[in-house]
């Protein structure tokens, strides 16, 4: 049985999607501070604390799990320079407090979310995985922090990781039935889409630091449903016996969000109504991932490679549901 923590968020409600889809034995654990009920219909929900160490204990024996995917974490850069107590507590300590708990209940395997914000402003693109981490926010070193205490884990108590470091998580599921709903929404696709549909005051552009490129930052956007698959193959690949491993998961291109503008035009058929407004503190300039080391170990293999086919998407997502689940202010 797999204990997925934080399935009712964003990138664990695709993953518990495809698990559904494909028949897989699995429980959500989340305390829907962030993620939602709606997006998991149909899976068993659990809802209870990352920092409540027994309960996580009492369900891993309850329901025999023998691996975890952990989702469950704030992720908002900028909050988390603002309010890192916050960020340590529930990333940080509750990681530990689930660790402590497979400890106890013998639980050997975990899949971890970890970002692309552990690698801080790296001078040389795409991003490999023997790259130095060097996070500059709070955010990322909190991720980097949970990424020493798995290896320390499994080293000494025999337990299995792997580690994914995601890009930018974007688009929804094909149906358009779930997809991205956060509040407050501070992701650049859902926030260009939502200004083309004339929600809210239109989209503030944030330029690149130092005025670097076309002006804009640099990203590389991977699709939600692609980021599932990787889970399920680094899920196979620790139920088989695998070794611990570290991957980071992006397309290999980078788009600058002057070209997402274009792109988000192309599909919906609409100007985005737009202005700029400076830089965002905290934003690197650039972040393109090298995905060939999963796609060379674990057969990784992305189902969407355009950012078109990306946006359309998020598009139907949003076009269907205005008030995402519809279950916040
Ligand atoms: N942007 C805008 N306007 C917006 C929102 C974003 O111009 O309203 C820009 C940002 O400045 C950035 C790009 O669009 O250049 C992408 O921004 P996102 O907020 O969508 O994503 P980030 O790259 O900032 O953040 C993502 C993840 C984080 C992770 C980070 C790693 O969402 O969880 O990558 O750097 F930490």
């Amino acid at each position: 049985m797999v204990l997925i923590l934080g399935g009712a968020g964003y990138v664990g409600s695709h993953t518990v999607r495809l698990m559904r889809e494909l028949g897989r034995e699995h429980i959500v654990y989340d305390n829907l501070s962030t993620g939602h009920q709606g997006a998991i219909e149909g899976s068993v929900l659990i809802k209870g604390d990352i920092l409540d160490k027994e309960h996580l204990v009492k369900v891993m024996r309850e329901y025999n799990v023998d691996s975890v995917i952990h989702f469950a974490a704030f992720s908002l850069v900028g909050e988390s320079v603002t309010n890192p107590e916050k960020y340590y507590i529930n990333n940080v300590y509750g990681t530990l407090c689930l660790l402590s708990a497979m400890k106890e209940a013998g639980v050997k395997n975990i899949i971890f979310s970890s970002t692309a914000a552990v690698y801080g402003d790296c001078p040389t693109m795409p991003i490999t995985e023997e790259m130095p981490a060097s996070p500059i926010n709070p955010y990322g070193k909190t991720k980097l922090a949970v990424e020493f205490m798995i290896r320390d884990f499994c080293t000494a108590y025999g337990m299995k990781s792997v580690v994914l470091r995601y890009f930018n998580a974007a688009g929804a599921h094909v149906s358009g039935e779930i997809g991205e709903d956060h509040f407050p929404e501070t992701h650049l696709i859902p926030n260009m889409l939502r200004a083309t549909m004339g929600i809210g005051k239109g989209l503030t552009v944030f330029t690149s630091k130092d005025n670097e490129g076309d002006g804009t930052c640099v990203r590389d956007y991977i699709h939600v449903s692609d980021l599932a698959s990787a889970h399920l193959l680094a899920l196979d690949h620790l139920l088989c016996g695998g070794e611990s491993k570290t991957y980071n998961l992006g397309s290999g291109n980078g788009y600058s969000v002057n070209e997402m503008l274009h792109a988000a035009e192309r599909v919906t058929g609409k100007k985005v109504p737009y202005e700029y407004k400076g830089h965002r503190e905290g934003d690197p300039y650039i972040l393109v991932a090298s995905p060939l080391k999963i796609e060379k170990e674990l057969g990784w293999v992305r189902k969407y490679s355009s950012v078109e086919d990306i946006i359309s998407t998020a598009w139907k997502w949003h076009n269907n549901r205005k008030n995402g689940y519809g279950d916040r202010e």
